[in-house]
């Protein structure tokens, strides 16, 4: 059965960083775009419309939060993932990369250290060292086709006084591990111990796969909610990233008050118009389609999963639990990492995110996106089986 998903749209010349800049990220045009985390489906129809009716008044003045918004974002964590978050906890970020820029900024001193758990998402890494501080990595250990935490590393790298922040990516960006509460309790209590702040990244929380929960960092107990910062956002789950707005949830209210401050001295004080109408608009009307959503990105999922075991049997899925974003082995090709994106983008003839980008432990994976028709997902897995059957038969 044709769902919603399974139209195709074009995306070129709408300035969209994926497929319009795809030269100037990749230097080559002819290829298809699998990489950066948006989707290539159409935003939920109701709100759409709610942005359509807004621009029909015609006045595009100065935007505040109103009360109507923070009960649509309480009222979708505690649907959603049975946490209950207070009105006053609701903190605005042009984003989430930008919000943890502005952690790092407000919580911490040029010098300091900032552990990240890589492979992760890069920017972790990024907005780290462009505000000066120190990178400190706990790398993830690769179990049974699953990323899992390394406690004993953690210990001894959140020790040194100058630690001052953890980036947790929850849910897992590129493994796509929804860490579980056992996980997370672990972590919590050693940042505790040593008063490393928790910045929990939970912009994909919404996209969970059957069989797995996402539970909220900060509401696995009081002590933990006092000791984090949870990014969320809608842009993800609805595709919304063009609009650049966030929630950045801290119950504690002097770290809120900290990070207020913060805002105040950058004058992100005042958000977006569309983008504070599109996410209660999304939080209020879009769980249906979010379902929907879920079920299609499940059977994408599976679809590439499958179509691996089958054709491309030299790739390894990393099964992804959640998130939209899929891990492929590519180490038993025996390719560089060069020489993997260069065989992907002038062979294959797509665009995935090299897994170097992500930091130690990336070497030999790629990252590709699945949130796009089954048709675009079928076409990009064609493609590189396709070359790497030439590349082998070359090779004869
Ligand atoms: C883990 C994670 N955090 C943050 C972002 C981006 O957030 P924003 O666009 O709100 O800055 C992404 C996008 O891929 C992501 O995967």
């Amino acid at each position: 059965m044709e769902t919603q998903f399974d139209c195709v749209i074009d995306r070129y010349q709408t300035a969209s960083l994926k497929w319009d800049n795809v030269r100037s990220m990749f230097g080559v045009d002819d290829v298809l775009p699998m990489w950066v985390a948006d989707m290539d489906f159409m935003v939920p129809a109701p709100v759409l419309e709610a942005i359509r009716q807004r621009l029909e008044h015609g006045i595009l003045g100065y935007t505040e939060r109103p009360d109507s918004y923070f009960a649509a974002v309480s009222e979708w964590m505690l649907t959603r993932f049975n946490w209950s978050v207070r009105k006053e906890w609701i903190h605005f970020a042009p984003g989430v990369v930008p919000a943890i820029s502005f952690i790092i900024q407000a919580f911490s001193s040029p010098g300091d250290k900032v552990v990240v758990q890589p492979p992760v998402y890069y920017p972790f890494m990024n907005t780290t060292t462009n505000n000066g501080r120190q990178v400190v990595y706990n790398p993830l250990k690769l179990a049974n086709g699953r990323y899992t935490m390394d406690f004993a590393d953690l210990e001894r790298k959140l020790a040194p006084p100058d630690v001052k922040l953890l980036l947790l990516c929850h849910p897992h960006n590129p493994g796509g591990a929804v860490w579980t509460r056992e996980e997370l309790t672990k972590l919590g209590k050693i940042c505790l111990e040593h008063k490393v702040l928790v910045v929990s990244d939970e912009i994909h929380a919404d996209l969970i796969f059957k069989g797995h929960t996402h539970i909220p960092f900060a509401s696995i107990s009081e002590n933990f909610a006092q000791n984090t910062l949870v990014c969320t956002a809608p842009s993800k789950t609805f595709n919304l990233a063009g609009l650049q707005t966030a929630n950045i949830i801290i119950p504690n209210p002097q770290l809120g008050a900290v990070f207020a401050a913060h805002m105040k001295t950058v004058h992100l004080v005042r958000p977006n118009v569309f983008g504070t109408l599109a996410t209660e608009s999304a939080y209020r009307y879009g769980s249906a389609w979010l379902e929907e959503l879920l079920d299609y990105l499940q059977g994408n999922m599976e679809f590439l999963v499958d179509y691996c075991e089958t054709n491309i049997r030299q790739i390894k899925v990393m099964k992804p639990e959640g998130t939209y974003l899929v891990w492929l082995d590519c180490r038993a090709l025996g390719m560089n990492d060069e020489e993997l994106n260069q065989f992907l983008l002038t062979q294959a003839k797509v665009a995935l995110d090299g897994g170097t980008w992500f930091g130690p432990g990336g070497e030999g994976f790629v990252r590709i996106n699945i949130a796009c028709p089954r048709a675009t997902l079928a076409d990009g897995l064609k493609r590189i089986g396709q070359a790497l059957n030439a590349w082998e038969a070359s090779k004869r």
